[in-house]
């Protein structure tokens, strides 16, 4: 199964900064997931909308200015990270998954992503709840990987997976049934499922056959 560390290693240092995704590759991850927002035209990696839970900063990201957003202390002094900077330190030693978590950043994504070789991008998997964003994606490039990202019932998800030619199915523990795994297979998708942070529940999802794990603690994933 693919070892995903989610958002770095959150379970370890704070989420979605250079010295989580640090910790994650140290602890042997296949992968690192991180989140991404359109701020003042650069694209940043962070989660929520707002600043309040993961900085020292408060109110919404779109109030900032990139060079004000930089101020911020992310845990343990670390800033908000760029995608430019994620993609740096993890080039040639891990697989990326970008998730557009914020609006407009498929296309930033996308041309940020056209500067790699093919060698490189062949290690990114670009993710997302917003259809939307992934269809425009992959109008844009046809090559990347896409993860639908979903908590939809299989039926659902298939006709979008199918019609954006997906790489993955990107789901939670709870969606995550013998039903969904085999079907999801049977049309040619890969499964990954969010978020499994214990040995018990890593087997219970090995047992359904699913392709990989998001685990905030990279190295309780076992080698299978
Ligand atoms: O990509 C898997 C997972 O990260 C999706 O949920 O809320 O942690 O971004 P969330
Ligand atoms: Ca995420």
């Amino acid at each position: 199964m693919l070892n995903i560390g989610h958002r770095g290693a959150m379970g370890y240092e704070p989420e979605n900064t250079l010295l989580s995704i640090q910790k994650a590759i140290e602890l042997g991850a296949d992968y690192v997931e991180i989140d991404i927002h359109l701020v003042d035209g650069q694209l940043v990696v962070i989660h929520d909308e707002t600043l309040d839970r993961t900085t020292n900063f408060k109110g919404f990201l779109a109030n900032y200015t990139f060079e004000e957003l930089r101020k911020a202390d992310a845990g343990k002094g670390q800033q908000i990270p760029t995608l430019d900077e994620v993609i740096e330190l993890t080039k040639n030693k891990v697989g990326l998954n970008i998730e557009l978590k914020g609006k407009g950043t498929a296309q930033p994504v996308q041309r940020l992503l056209s500067r790699l070789t093919t060698e490189h991008k062949s290690s990114i998997l670009v993710s997302s709840f917003h259809l939307h964003e992934l269809m425009l994606f992959k109008e844009l490039d046809k090559t990347v990987r896409i993860g639908v990202l979903s908590n939809k019932r299989i039926e659902q998800v298939l006709p979008n997976a199918v019609e954006l030619s997906a790489f993955s199915i990107n789901i939670g523990t709870k969606a995550a049934t013998q039903l969904f795994v085999d079907k999801a297979h049977q049309t040619g998708f890969k499964v990954y499922v969010y978020t499994v942070n214990t040995v018990e529940e890593q087997l219970q999802m090995k047992n359904l056959g699913v392709d990989g794990v998001f685990s905030n603690y990279p190295d309780r994933v076992l080698d299978s």
